[in-house]
């Protein structure tokens, strides 16, 4: 099968295509033909060796959607011809950018019929990533105010539409071009981040309850400063590895809960994922796909998701 692999660290230049025996399932996993891998920054910080998941040469992608082809010996739930969708892959385990995959049954879940596989594979690292970030560590509630930093991100263009899906309020940060679209999905209040008086019209809209911050380094003081008393925020990045806080006391008074998270660590992934797959199908949650690439174009994909502006989700098509 033709894959995607990197034999060193480095930048998008190591990535090539090698053709490369197709994996077997083992007992209790599944082989699937990759239909859609989406590009995530994680990709490129496993490529650069930041952390360095298994031993190289490594096929980097996290998320796919594709049919099954073989299942493994011990597997119930699934069967051969089977639409599917997953993530969790391309890190203690080969990844998605490639003909064919094999995965666990349990960061699995089917595609329902009406949603493309581009979509499949869109939603589900930045899906479960939201999920995790806002239901299961935010426990947001309808009328609560949630504010998503970056919205019109592969995180947060998901993250307000699950947010506006629980009845939430939603406020969110992003570049002007991409305001209508988000309002259009479900946010009550687009700002672009760059605004000097952010902080004012974040609070004007509703001091928020939950928080969803992908660059604590920037924001993590203003998160504090904004906040509702008793407000989660819930970080899931960063620019700088350090972060801290400029004014401890006025967050300590606020009585706030900080959380930071991996989705990789998400109990149970396919629980979420099949949620993720009704809310898409009801059209309650609509995957953007900002650009598609072939597995020849997978250096300039993890260009992309870095340096580029973009709305959603960057997708390969084996
Ligand atoms: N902990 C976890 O489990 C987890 C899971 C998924 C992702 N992450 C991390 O979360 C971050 C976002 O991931 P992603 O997939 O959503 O990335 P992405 O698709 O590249 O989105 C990043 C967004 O941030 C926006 N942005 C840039 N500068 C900003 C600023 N100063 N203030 C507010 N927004 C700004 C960008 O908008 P413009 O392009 O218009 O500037 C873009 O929409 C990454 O660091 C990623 O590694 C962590």
């Amino acid at each position: 099968m033709r894959a995607v692999r990197y034999h060193e660290h480095g930048g998008p230049n190591v990535l090539q295509v090698d053709d490369i025996d197709r994996p077997e399932p083992d007992d209790d996993e599944l082989l699937v033909a990759v239909r859609a891998a989406a590009v995530n920054p994680v990709d490129t910080y496993f490529r650069e060796g930041s952390y360095s998941p298994g031993d190289l040469p490594w096929i980097p992608g996290s998320d796919f959607a594709g049919e099954v082809e073989a299942v493994g010996d011990d597997i119930e739930e699934f069967e051969a011809g089977d639409r599917v969708f997953g993530t969790g892959l391309g890190n203690d385990r080969p990844g998605t950018c490639a003909e064919y995959a094999t995965t666990p049954t349990d960061t699995v879940a089917h595609l329902p019929n009406g949603v493309g596989f581009e979509e499949g594979a869109a939603v589900a690292l930045v899906g479960v990533t939201a999920w995790r970030a806002l239901i299961d560590h935010g426990d947001l509630e309808p009328a609560e105010t949630c504010l998503v930093h970056g919205g019109s991100g592969g995180v947060g263009h998901v993250a307000v539409q699950l947010a506006a899906a629980t009845g939430a309020r939603v406020t969110t940060t992003a570049s002007e071009d991409y305001h209508d679209r988000l309002e259009a999905v479900g946010a009550n209040t687009v700002l672009d981040y760059r605004r000097e008086d952010l902080a004012e019209a974040v609070e004007e809209a509703g001091k928020p309850d939950v928080i969803l911050d992908h660059r604590l380094d920037d924001y993590l003081q203003f998160d504090a400063d904004v906040a509702a008393t008793g407000a989660r925020i819930v970080g899931i990045g960063n620019e700088d590895v350090a972060a801290g806080f400029e004014n401890v006391p006025a967050a300590r008074s606020k009585e706030l809960t900080i959380t930071l998270m991996s989705m990789y660590n998400t109990p149970d992934i396919s629980a979420v994922l099949a949620r993720l797959a009704r809310l898409v199908a009801d059209g309650e949650v609509v995957p953007e796909i900002a650009r598609t690439y072939s597995l020849d174009e997978v250096d300039e994909a993890q260009r992309d998701v870095l340096e580029e502006s973009f709305l959603g989700k960057l997708v390969v098509e084996p």
